[in-house]
């Protein structure tokens, strides 16, 4: 039985992923990634609701309306994360876990890409591990929210 609602919120230039410079995103697809946080979810009893915008103000207002429906949201802000104070804003007023994601290692690329506002409102962040990244954080906000004593 699925429990608690996830919800993964991809930023600018993901629905690229596959063909967009594989050398530093890799080959797989955000379908792709989906489908194995969707497997990830029915191990951890979990409901996925992924998403992916082009757009700071979409993301703003499912950050929003995530408050009250998410127990929990995965965020990989793309290139929002080095700018938008908007998302950091939205992401404290959900007062949810927040796990951040980046598939590539940003701290070994421009220094424009060190900083992230996303961070600030993370209980964690998991950055160069590729696709895998997603289900590590799936993994961890399970953790977060039923603490250590319980097992999947
Ligand atoms: C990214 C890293 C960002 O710096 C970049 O703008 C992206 C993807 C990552 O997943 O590695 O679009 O968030």
């Amino acid at each position: 039985m699925a429990g608690e609602t996830i919800l993964v919120l991809n930023g600018p230039n993901l629905n690229l992923l596959g063909v967009r410079e594989p050398s530093i995103y890799g080959n797989d697809t955000l379908a792709e990634i989906e489908e194995s946080c969707l497997e990830r979810c029915a191990e951890l009893e979990l409901k996925l609701d992924f998403r992916q915008s082009n757009h700071e103000g979409e993301l703003v207002t499912w950050i929003q309306d995530a408050r009250g429906t998410a127990a929990g949201i995965i965020i990989n802000a793309a290139a929002l994360s080095h700018t938008s104070i908007a998302i950091l804003d939205a992401l404290k007023s959900a007062e949810l876990p927040v796990i951040e994601v980046h598939l590539s290692n940003i701290f070994k690329r421009e220094p424009f890409r060190h900083s992230s506002y996303v961070s600030m409102a993370a209980d964690g962040v998991i950055c160069g591990l590729g696709p895998q990244g997603y289900l590590l954080a799936l993994d961890a906000l399970w953790r977060l929210l039923h603490g250590d004593d319980e097992e999947p």
